[in-house]
């Protein structure tokens, strides 16, 4: 309670103050109690001011932690340190309802995974849809009791596909004025924002349609009825009826109904590798995540708060200790072995045709081929940065790598390999 008031209180001075709202002023590390370093330390005094100036901003450090490039000043991004406090917590409720939050933002970035924006609305993160790693990964240590590895692997995705890791910005939702484009606009004069449909959000989404034939941002409750039509077949028996406690049947249930639905509607279908395991892995997390900590279920009216009302339901505990990505990734296996779908698209005569295999060692595992995939869904001219930039690069294909590597044979790191204009 007492976290989630302070961060709560830091999210509504961010929000009080507007002129001040930056990565700079957000620093949700010190929110959760847990000792900034120094590297964070330093950083929270940096002028924000100083982006203006066309020279590296000086330091006190001998390692500078901004810089300047094309204008904008990059900040050195620190994982922060895992939460030293880990355990069953109830998770507060209480808030403002999301439409007038939404009517009160000052920026609308219209944020679209549901995950997040619970996180957004309850202030574990900036209500205004713009966050940093640091932000990320303390919100969901928080909230959720992910392990710092996980949550740093997920933050690092968005930002290397959607974000601009230069200056540690990344928008949950579309572009946002907040976020500038990467220097020298090497992915395009716009940063899209992880909504944007073809990187990490795509095709074969549990609440969502595929872009192609309609809304891929906004909750769609046709599609979530089709998923609970799934959960009254397979789903198991639990304190709010028989059949209507999440589990992997229904996940499979789920993502064989959805993809058939796609298959028949969508003349566009992409389930490439990169997709099918974010696809995977987000049915994962109703699984791992939402689950209640004090009896270890996700329910009906749990994942229906989270889905649709994108809120923390009432009498809710997380996990009562850190969920590692390693329990994510064994339920995208168990999906990725019972559903027989490969990675691939429709060709122009509307056929589904298999993905050819990625070169070696990234043929070897599914999460290998994924990993390089979605690597191929990360601006190439990430992969040729200097100075901070390339720190913080480092840092978020380090952790990707770090977390594919634990599959067997997955041994040589996959660098960012979109090519510019895709
Ligand atoms: C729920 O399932 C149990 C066990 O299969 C059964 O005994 C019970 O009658 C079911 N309850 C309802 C309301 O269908
Ligand atoms: C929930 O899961 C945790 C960790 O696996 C376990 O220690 C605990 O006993 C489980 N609780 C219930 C009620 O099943
Ligand atoms: C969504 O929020 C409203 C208003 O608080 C509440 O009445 C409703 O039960 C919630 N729905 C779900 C699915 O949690
Ligand atoms: C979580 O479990 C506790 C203990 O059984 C219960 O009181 C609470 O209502 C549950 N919360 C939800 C959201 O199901
Ligand atoms: C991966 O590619 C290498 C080189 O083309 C090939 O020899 C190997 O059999 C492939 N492995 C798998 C599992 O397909
Ligand atoms: C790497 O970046 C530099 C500076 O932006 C640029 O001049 C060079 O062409 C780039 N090299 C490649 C291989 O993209």
């Amino acid at each position: 309670m007492r976290s989630f008031s302070s961060a709560q209180t830091l999210a509504l001075l961010c929000f009080l103050l507007p002129a001040a709202r930056s990565a700079a002023v957000f620093p949700a590390t010190s929110a959760f109690g847990a000792p900034p370093d120094c590297l964070s330390c330093r950083r929270q005094v940096t002028d924000p001011a100083s982006s203006a100036t066309p020279t590296p901003t000086p330091s006190t450090s001998a390692s500078p932690t901004t810089e300047v490039q094309d204008g904008q000043t990059g900040t050195l991004m620190v994982l922060p340190p895992q939460a030293t406090e880990t355990g069953l917590k109830q998770i507060p409720w209480q808030m403002p309802i999301i439409r007038s939050l939404r009517q009160a933002q000052e920026i609308n970035v219209d944020p679209v995974v549901p995950a997040m924006n619970t996180l957004a609305n309850h202030g574990y993160i900036s209500r205004n849809g713009v966050s940093t790693l640091e932000e990320l990964v303390n919100g969901m240590m928080e909230a959720f009791n992910l392990d710092v590895n996980f949550a740093g692997g997920l933050a690092a995705v968005n930002l290397l596909t959607r974000g601009n890791p230069f200056v540690n910005k990344v928008s949950i939702g579309g572009p946002s004025p907040l976020v500038p484009p990467l220097p020298g606009n090497i992915d395009g004069p716009v940063a899209l924002g992880i909504a944007a449909h073809g990187r990490l959000e795509g095709d074969v989404s549990l609440t969502r349609a595929d872009a192609a034939i309609g809304d891929s941002v906004d909750f769609q409750e046709l599609i979530f009825d089709g998923d609970l039509l799934q959960l009254g077949k397979f789903g198991d028996n639990g304190p709010d009826g028989n059949n209507t406690v999440f589990n992997v049947a229904t996940a499979i249930g789920i993502m064989n109904n959805n993809f058939a639905r796609s298959l028949a509607l969508n003349p566009q279908l992409t389930f490439n590798a990169a997709r099918m395991s974010v696809a995977y892995a987000t049915a994962g997390f109703w699984l791992t995540v939402f689950p209640n900590g004090t009896t270890n279920q996700s329910t009906l009216p749990i994942v229906g708060s989270f889905m649709r009302n994108q809120t923390f339901p009432p009498n809710w505990y997380r996990a009562a200790s850190p969920i590692l990505g390693s329990a994510n990734a064994k339920v995208v296996a168990e999906l990725q072995t019972a559903i027989p779908i490969l990675p691939g698209r429709k060709n122009a005569q509307g056929v589904y045709v298999a993905d050819p295999a990625p070169p070696f060692p990234f043929n070897t595992s599914f999460v290998c081929t994924a990993y390089y995939d979605q690597a191929a869904h990360m601006p190439v001219g990430l992969a040729n940065t200097t100075g901070i930039y390339k720190q913080n690069v480092d840092l978020l294909t380090g952790l990707l790598f770090a977390a594919a590597n634990r599959a067997p044979g997955c041994t040589q790191l996959a660098p960012p390999s979109l090519p510019s204009g895709a």
